[in-house]
């Protein structure tokens, strides 16, 4: 396959995220690491990011497939996976790039991608935070889909001093929570 980066088309505290050539694809690479600031961070392992998000979304239930990109490759330390597109070709937004969704069936299945999360215990804090780890794909002019990019399980280790995280019941909470305000900034 050809693997010739072209353009940067994202960023975020881990990862930069660069276009391939010629390809709908996507490839992840790591930061360098800046110096830890939190003593208790300090002891941790360092962590591959790539490989945790690997693991992460090989695991996720089948029932999140439509969600989710449908090509995930590990390389070295670099992820490649498919970048998103939208029904006529284009390049789906984030949801921070897009701003304000008015599109109801975007919104049922994003309650229906958090219902899931939360069943099966699965905590991304991180996926309804910013509005920059789901895409808004188009699959046709007026019908929207969430697409989730960044699949990082964030608990006790990226919170050490939020000791309540060691409960199923706060980590739900810490969640809805999440959840809630991604409703309140994005659902117009
Ligand atoms: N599959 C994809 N298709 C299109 N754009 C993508 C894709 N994956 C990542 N991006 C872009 O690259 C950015 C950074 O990627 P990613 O969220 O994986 O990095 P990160 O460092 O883990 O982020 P965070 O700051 O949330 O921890 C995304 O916010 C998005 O703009
Ligand atoms: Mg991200």
């Amino acid at each position: 396959m050809n693997m010739e980066l072209s353009e940067k088309i994202g960023e975020g505290h881990h990862r930069e995220c660069f276009a391939v050539d010629g390809e709908n694809l996507i490839v992840k690479k790591l930061k360098r690491k800046k110096q830890r600031s939190c003593f208790l961070k300090k002891l941790l392992p360092v962590r591959n990011v790539n490989a945790e998000e690997f693991q992460l979304y090989k695991s996720l239930p089948g029932s999140l497939k439509e969600y989710l990109p449908s090509y995930m490759e590990m390389k070295d330390d670099i992820l490649i996976m498919e970048r998103i597109t939208d029904y006529d070709g284009n390049f789906s937004k984030t949801v921070l790039e897009y701003g304000r969704i008015e599109n109801d069936n975007f919104w049922e299945e994003t309650e229906r991608i958090a219902r899931i999360l939360t069943e099966e215990k699965v905590w991304m804090f991180d996926i309804f935070h910013h509005g920059n780890n789901i895409v808004v794909k188009k699959i046709s002019e007026d019908t929207f889909i969430p697409v989730l990019i960044d699949f990082k399980r964030v608990g006790w280790r990226a919170y050490p001093l939020q000791l309540n995280l060691l409960f199923e019941k706060e980590k739900r909470k810490k969640f809805r929570r999440r959840f809630g305000s991604f409703l309140k900034r994005y659902r117009a």
